[in-house]
């Protein structure tokens, strides 16, 4: 076991939480809030474990108050949750809904009044159906009508939020969104999901200009989830499928914000599948930004495939697994971190999102033991610590997640929580890995402070 006490963090670090509007709200017929994808997609037979939504969630439309208060007393010290644009801008452009942009404002301020800094994400997934009724993210139009939505939220809550992060994994809203269908909206194609891809980082760039348009002191940044991918063998074919995978998971992404330009090995491949690139597109996606948010939970490992384009998953033998059968593998978040901080230099890094669904129960006593997740967290956080002695610029961790919560495709079957939602009841109880977290970030605060004393 990692000795707790030996990992050091900047005395400026942040320690946090994070969650996302669909997974924990619920309330989505309530107060004007439009439709999104993912109402939609919950309701088309056989795309959510035991045909799950999230109407309710962990009802956090309404508990927020709680919750808020639950971060306190876990010392939480940043909290990462998204805004519905649906709630905002319930058609997606035009007429905004007051009572959405209002209850993001109640929030922000019991956060603040509780000591909490508030991150928030301005897409994490749930688009407007009446966008996608227009093509949603394939459709270039959808680009005009985020930088408007976002504007609108940053002239309400910008005198009170400093950091911004414009989207939660492109990669994921492409690919397992409009490429594989897995996710909402269940379209499928790579031109597509390529599609998706080059107007999600389009509207990136476009959000962190409106931005600052409104708040020239704003901190902007994006979150990607980056996955270190592996060759299943030595063999040319496997580390070609492994260079492939990273190209199309890590470096699409990675290299049009922080370079302006997409990978060429990889252009050469997608070519028949690109869209427009208009002239000027790559400046706006590679506009300066304050920081890179990551979210990683595992490794890839690939093996080459019939088609040079499509890497085949391997699953690694002998490793230990998340009840989302996601490898533990702590040091995939080293090395991304010192990857990402060599090869693209970000001026700073947060890890946005980490964590480990497991199978929670709560005992005879009320309790909801969790050895696993605290051990998950203690190796991602050493991890952490070993990144930063290497001199990578990081600056905060986010746990992944507050609050067990509907977890996509598949429903309420994940409990990804350090704090175990009883549905039925909506009670909350901190699994022992909260505890666990909250003494640690108190050894951190208080390691800093013997420091500067
Ligand atoms: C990430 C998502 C987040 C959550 C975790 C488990 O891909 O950003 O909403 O579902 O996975």
């Amino acid at each position: 076991m990692t000795d707790v006490s030996d990992m050091r963090f900047p005395s400026d670090f942040v320690w946090g939480a994070a969650t996302a509007s669909y997974q924990i709200e619920g309330a989505a017929q309530e107060d004007g809030r439009g439709e999104s994808i993912w109402d939609r997609f919950c309701r088309t037979p056989g795309k959510v474990w035991n045909g799950a939504t999230g109407d309710v969630a962990c009802d956090h439309y309404h508990r927020y108050r709680d919750d808020v208060a639950l971060m306190r007393d876990l010392e939480i010290e940043v909290y990462r949750f998204s805004v519905a644009w649906p709630r905002i801008l319930p058609q997606g452009r035009g007429a905004v809904n007051a009572d959405g942009l209002d209850f993001y404002d109640r929030l922000v301020d019991e956060l603040l009044e509780n000591g909490i800094e508030p991150y928030p994400t301005l897409y994490h997934w749930d688009l407007p159906q009446a966008l996608e009724d227009e093509g949603g993210w394939t459709n270039r139009d959808t680009v005009d009508a985020f930088a408007g939505y976002v504007e609108t939220v940053v002239r309400r809550l910008g005198d009170r939020v400093t950091h911004w992060i414009t989207h939660n994994e492109p990669k994921v809203v492409s690919w397992t969104g409009y490429g594989q269908g897995r996710h909402a909206p269940g379209r499928t194609g790579d031109t597509n999901a390529l599609a998706a891809a080059h107007h999600l980082l389009l509207s990136h760039g476009r959000a962190t200009r409106a931005i600052r348009s409104v708040r020239p002191d704003a901190q902007v940044g994006i979150t990607v989830d980056i996955v270190p991918v592996y060759p299943a063998s030595e063999s040319d074919g496997d580390q070609e499928a492994a260079r492939i995978r990273d190209g199309r998971d890590n470096r699409w992404f990675l290299e049009p914000v922080l370079c302006g330009s997409y990978p060429a090995d990889m252009v050469a491949l997608l070519e028949p599948f690109l869209p427009a690139i208009v002239d000027g597109d790559m400046e706006t996606i590679a506009a300066p930004i304050d920081f890179l948010g990551v979210n990683n939970y595992s490794r890839s490992i690939v093996r080459a495939g019939p088609e040079v384009r499509k890497p085949v998953s391997v699953r690694p033998e002998g490793g230990r697994f998340t009840n989302m059968d996601w490898e533990v593998y702590p040091d995939a978040l080293y090395e991304l971190l010192v990857r990402v901080h060599r090869d693209y230099h970000p001026r700073r890094l947060y890890v946005t999102e980490n964590g480990a669904a497991f199978p929670d129960v709560r005992v005879h006593d009320g309790s909801v033991p969790d050895p696993e997740r605290r051990d998950y967290l203690e190796q991602h956080l050493a991890s952490c610590a070993r990144a930063v002695a290497d001199g990578v610029p990081l600056a905060g961790y986010f746990v992944w997640s507050l609050l067990d919560n509907f977890e996509w495709a598949h429903g309420y079957s994940q409990r990804f929580g350090i704090v175990y939602v009883d549905y039925p009841t909506q009670q909350r109880i901190p699994k022992e890995s909260a505890y666990w977290y909250r003494d640690f970030i108190r050894q951190q605060a208080a390691a800093c402070r013997a420091q500067t004393a």
